[in-house]
């Protein structure tokens, strides 16, 4: 390390945006200026550091971010960066311009690239920002709480309608092969069926379960589907109406405003917390590692047991939701 210059950290956000990455990136700038060591923010994920799109971030570069959703670094899924080559690219950039350590913040797939520098001698620390919730190592990741209030503003207002018109309302939430925003809506928004990729299901169960709501003169069933069940939305809208199950059936896909908006309190803290022990680690000397909350404390767990572990849905709340739906 040359000690002629301050320690300097780079910091990206990568992958699929999520609301709280910027408190994220203000609390990796300012706890890093506290100690006395610089920062450059890399734009475009993975895709900027290929390119050595770096620019200098101080204080005030960071205000007024922490409430807004969205990433000031803006960000890229990365194929190049896959390939060895993108790697050395990158890695030529980082020496290039000083860069002594990174702060990757994204989801599993940002934190195997984390991984991948660390193995080539980079020091790097992760952070999990994911509405999906599948990262291991974490209770949570950021951006989940918000997406997940995201969801039950939608659905509340979806129910409203449903309720209404003696409907059936399928809704579709993200997470891609992760059913956990799914499992949690099942419970916070009150629904009749929960569709999981964890558990598959065929579409007779469902038809059952919904016709099952209706003869208990329900005046609605909210029927959440995540986008990775084993059934797709529109097959199954279809076949429930074929069905003839009492309800009619429409469909509401939520998509993208699940990753907008403003973070929650909780995810603007979570966020606070993760950027200023990433630094921590960092300046700690260690690397290869992510934040984690575990319990009620920011703790580090290898990246190397978060890649190599799967992150699946909370299947109590699933069952907990066809507890509830009585
Ligand atoms: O990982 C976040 C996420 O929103 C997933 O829930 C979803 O499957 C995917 O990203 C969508 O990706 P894109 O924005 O690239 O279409």
């Amino acid at each position: 390390m040359d000690k002629s210059k301050p320690f300097t950290i780079g910091v990206l956000t990568s992958g699929g945006d999520a609301p709280g990455m910027n408190a994220a990136i203000r609390a990796v700038v300012r706890t890093s200026m506290t100690h006395g060591a610089n920062v450059l923010g890399v734009m475009d994920g993975f895709e900027g550091l290929i390119n050595g799109e770096f620019r200098p971030l101080g204080a005030r570069d960071v205000g007024g971010i922490l409430q807004r959703g969205g990433t000031i670094l803006q960000t890229s899924r990365s194929p190049r960066f896959m390939e060895p080559k993108g790697q050395r690219e990158a890695i030529r950039h980082m020496n290039e311009a000083g860069m002594d350590a990174l702060v990757v913040i994204g989801g599993e797939g940002s934190l195997h690239g984390a991984y991948a520098l660390h193995q080539q001698g980079i020091k790097v620390v992760g952070i999990p920002g994911s509405i999906d919730n599948d990262v291991w190592g974490t209770n949570i990741s950021i951006g989940t709480d918000t997406a997940m209030n995201t969801i039950m503003d939608a659905v509340d207002k979806l129910r409203d309608t449903a309720s209404s018109h003696h409907r059936a309302f399928l809704i579709e939430t993200m997470g891609r092969n992760c059913g956990y925003l799914a499992a949690m809506a099942g419970v916070v928004c009150g629904a009749e069926v929960v569709l999981i990729p964890e558990v598959p299901v065929t579409v007779e169960d469902v038809a059952a379960a919904v016709e099952d709501a209706y003869k208990r003169g329900k005046a609605h069933a909210i029927i959440i589907n995540a986008e990775g069940s084993n059934i797709p939305t529109t097959e199954l809208a279809k076949a429930i109406d074929d069905k003839d199950v009492g309800f009619n059936t429409r469909i509401s896909i939520l998509g993208h405003i699940q990753r907008g908006g403003s973070p929650t309190a909780y995810d603007r803290l979570l966020a606070s917390r993760m950027g200023v022990k990433a630094v921590e680690v960092l300046l700690e000397g260690k690397s290869g590692v992510m934040t984690g909350l575990k319990g009620r404390g920011i703790e580090y767990v290898p990246l190397e047991d978060v890649i190599s572990n799967k992150r699946t849905a909370n299947l109590e709340y699933y069952e907990m939701t066809k507890t509830l739906a009585r």
